[in-house]
């Protein structure tokens, strides 16, 4: 147990709104752990310090971040402003600066949530996508010539890297071993497009030699889409590019019962700086400043961050309030099918976390 220094972002819309109401939480759980310290220093970045100074974070904001052990991060994104500014402006910004190359997202049937599958249980569906988080469709390189024109060309250029993709398979194997099935499956569109999807292939295979242990198989992006539908409980680590992993979770999080629940980690394996933790849904345009967004996901990222903090008591301890709130079923936010606010919610974990009988 250990005192740790973190950075939250709240960010924009509904971030603002779960992060709040995640600090509320992690502040009871230190509270009733003992040895726990957790030290939150909150960064007005996002939107409006770009109306402010016209930047998202200051331009020395991610070296300022690598002071601290960890980012508790919300969502950017505003409806005034392109989302291409905003996305790049912060988050990727930060994931990029800070190398934090593995984008891990669970995605599991929490106790008392159904999902949107017939015939799909808690245990049918338990998911780790992992997505190259540095590099592919999202690198940055591309641009835009003859702009305005009838001549005009858009070019987004995918790069993958040996070592880019080299480091993903890495540390997918290495979690698909921390797991009891050990099973990685691999993600790509190799039959399309047949230069960076087939060296993404030749590698999953070189580096599947060094884990004789794991179990692995491949599927192409359509029809993965199709088995995660059909087949759930076939699939156990899957590692996949930034765009298909990006995708791919959105729709696991649907399948596992809510965008709203879903959690993700921006990791460093090396851990040279920072890594960064946050749910995976945006800001919510729609229901921001309603007071009614589900702060689970934000939560459940807290558990990732608590752990990769080496925290392993004191995550368990706020998974299983978040599993107790979704089994007693009484205090569920509208997009599980209930009626409490963000804050009630967030009451209810702090009474499971003190061992109440809710
Ligand atoms: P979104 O995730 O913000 O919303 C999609 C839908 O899911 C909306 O109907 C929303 O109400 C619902 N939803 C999302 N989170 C919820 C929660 N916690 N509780 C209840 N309902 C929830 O995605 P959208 O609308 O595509 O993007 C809105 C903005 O967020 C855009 O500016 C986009 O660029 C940005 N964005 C930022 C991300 C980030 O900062 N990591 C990730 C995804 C989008
Ligand atoms: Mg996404």
């Amino acid at each position: 147990m250990g005192s740790h220094r973190i950075a939250a972002i709240p960010g924009d819309g509904i971030g603002i709104e779960v992060i709040a109401a995640g600090l509320r939480v992690l502040d009871a759980l230190a509270a009733a752990e003992p040895g726990l310290r957790l030290q939150f220093e909150t960064l007005p970045w996002g939107s409006a310090h770009w109306r402010a100074t016209g930047r998202l974070m200051p331009e020395d904001g991610v070296e300022r971040l690598r002071a601290f052990d960890a980012i508790f991060f919300g969502a950017v994104g505003d409806p005034r402003i392109p989302d291409h500014v905003t996305l790049w402006g912060l988050r990727l910004a930060i994931c990029q600066g800070l190398d934090q190359y593995a984008n891990v997202r669970p995605a599991r049937i929490l106790p008392g949530l159904r999902s949107p599958l017939a015939g799909v249980g808690p245990g049918d569906l338990d998911w780790i996508v992992v997505r190259e988080n540095s590099e592919g469709e999202y690198a940055g390189a591309g641009g835009r010539v003859h702009r305005g024109l009838g001549e005009e060309v858009g070019l987004d250029v995918s790069v993958f890297t040996r070592a880019g993709v080299t480091r993903i398979m890495r540390f997918a194997f290495g979690l698909a071993r921390t797991r009891p099935r050990r099973l990685l499956t691999l993600v790509t569109k190799s039959n399309a497009q047949r230069h960076g999807m087939v060296m993404w292939d030749e590698i999953f295979a070189e580096v599947g030699r060094d884990f004789p242990d794991i179990a692995t198989d491949r599927m192409l992006v359509d029809a993965m889409t199709v088995r995660m539908v059909r087949a759930p409980k076939s699939l156990d680590v899957i590692v996949a590019t930034n765009l298909h992993a990006d995708i791919l979770s959105d729709l696991a999080a649907a399948l596992a019962g809510s965008i709203g629940l879903a959690a993700s980690g921006n990791i460093d394996p090396e851990r040279r700086g920072p890594s960064m933790f946050e749910p995976v849904h945006g800001s919510g345009f729609d229901i921001a400043g309603q007071g009614i967004a589900n702060p689970l996901g934000a939560l459940w990222s807290a558990v990732l961050m608590l752990d990769h903090l080496g925290e392993g008591r004191a995550a368990r301890r706020l998974m299983e309030a978040i599993e107790r709130v979704t089994a007693a079923g009484r205090a569920l936010p509208r997009d599980l099918g209930g009626t409490a606010t963000t804050d009630q919610v967030a009451d209810a974990l702090i009474a499971a976390l003190k061992g109440a009988n809710d």
